[in-house]
């Protein structure tokens, strides 16, 4: 039997665990026998020191090993592919990119998980759609990736019961931005739902968890290890999150973007990411074709129709309305207009991120309810031409006073000058 206080003194002075030890912590933790003060002191410890590439492998199997797994390949008979993003601002890439892959003929099952902090959730975004329903049972969503191509649900409890215990944890214990423990957090999940082949999408900068470049990298490479020893192909495509990603940034206001983008209407950086994610799954599927053909087949889904055929009968089956006018809207609409005519040279994305948090689009504690129809409309992103007095953003609020708080937040994330900044593409890298 394992003392914790041992392991987490050992781990303080920068020793190496066994792959048994982790486990009884990590099992024992799930289980209710290591209590929370332990596990953050291990946590922080985790924080200092690292964990080896053996710890991380260990860890990640250990999380694994604390519920039940799903072969969703066997289920269905085909090699099955998913994708996951680390965390960002204004990130609705999964509702865009469900319904070309599923519109390409690719079978595209996902769990996703809800807001963080400053960071918005797949989840949360649904659950704007009316009578959406984000909880079916294993066979029910078997049955409807089988029956429509598609089915996004939350995070199921009996999955990776670990990663839910910690994640909250890590959350209120600053050992979020931890390479080892996003990385086992992340690889965690997506093995034990099954996927055979996963593009993950790493963003970097003022917004997400890895603030360079490098940091990036080395989330994608422990993240690429961990998939390839657990026999699944890894892509990662290191993605720009110095800036929100589109214009929308809150739910209800983040599903008419993805709708348009499908409808291929989205905004300029938005569309080159869901086009890009859609080549790299199809290249990873069971097609046979590669990256330039992927591509060839999302632009063409996006242009017939297909995708948003394939968007409107997978919101049906799971029991949402996919009209757009069915989507909530805020009362208050408030414009932040520009002090001064030039470029934009920077957005903040930690900055419009908070600020959507504060008008209600996201929670400030775990048990606060969502106000799904308010957020941020960024007019202008990074390297935009502005007049004096021209609408920067426009903010969507429930009453006169929050939105004009978030208007004064937002005016402060945008940075004026006289030349445009260096254009920067979404995908910085792709990795694996
Ligand atoms: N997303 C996850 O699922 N886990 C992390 O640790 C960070 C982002």
């Amino acid at each position: 039997m394992i003392r914790p206080a041992e392991l987490i003194e050992r781990k303080r002075d920068g020793e190496e665990l066994a792959a048994d030890e982790l486990r009884e912590l990590v099992l024992g933790y799930a289980r209710d026998g290591v209590p929370d003060y332990q596990m953050a002191a291990f946590l922080m410890a985790v924080y200092f020191r690292g964990l080896s590439s053996r710890e991380t492998f260990a860890l990640t199997d250990a999380m694994i090993a604390s519920g039940e797994t799903i072969d969703l390949g066997a289920a269905l008979g085909r090699k099955c592919v998913d994708k996951h993003s680390t965390g960002g601002v204004g990130d609705k890439t999964s509702i865009a990119v469900g319904p070309v892959v599923a519109a390409c003929g690719v079978p595209f099952g996902k769990m996703s998980g809800r807001g963080l902090g400053h960071t918005g959730g797949t989840i949360d975004k649904l659950e704007a759609i009316p009578g959406y329903r984000v909880e079916l049972t294993t066979e029910e969503f078997v049955e409807q990736v089988r029956e429509i191509g598609l089915a996004l649900i939350g995070q199921r409890a009996d999955l990776v019961p670990a990663d839910k215990r910690l994640y909250a944890l890590r959350d209120v214990t600053a050992t979020v931005d931890n390479v080892s423990l996003i990385a086992a957090s992340i690889m965690s999940k997506k093995i034990a739902g099954g996927a055979d082949a996963i593009v993950l999408d790493v963003k970097v900068g003022d917004g997400a968890f890895m603030k360079t470049l490098d940091d990036g990298r080395a989330l994608a490479e422990t993240m690429i290890e961990l998939g390839t020893r657990a026999e699944r192909e890894v892509v990662c495509l290191l993605t720009d999150m110095d800036q929100p990603l589109g214009r929308a940034v809150g739910n209800a206001l983040e599903l008419r973007e993805a709708l348009a983008t499908i409808r291929g209407a989205g905004p300029p950086d938005f569309t080159e990411l869901v086009l890009s994610s859609v080549a790299h799954l199809l290249a990873l599927s069971d097609l046979g074709i590669d990256e330039a053909e992927g591509r060839r087949r999302a632009e063409q889904a996006v242009a017939d129709g297909s995708a948003v055929e394939a968007y409107e009968r997978w919101i049906r089956a799971q029991g949402g309305d996919p009209a757009e006018d069915a989507l909530p809207v805020a009362p208050v609409k408030t414009e932040v207009l520009a002090e001064r005519g030039g470029f934009v040279r920077s957005l903040g994305a930690i900055r419009i991120g908070v600020a959507a948090l504060h008008l209600g689009a996201g929670r400030r504690a775990k048990e606060d309810e969502i106000d799904h129809a308010v957020g941020i409309v960024c007019l202008k992103k990074r390297g935009d031409a502005v007049e004096a007095a021209e609408p920067l953003a426009e903010i969507h609020a429930r009453g006169k006073t929050a939105g004009s708080e978030a208007a004064e937040q937002v005016a402060a994330a945008y940075e004026l000058g006289d030349e445009p900044p260096r254009p920067r593409s979404i995908v910085l890298d792709v990795v694996g």
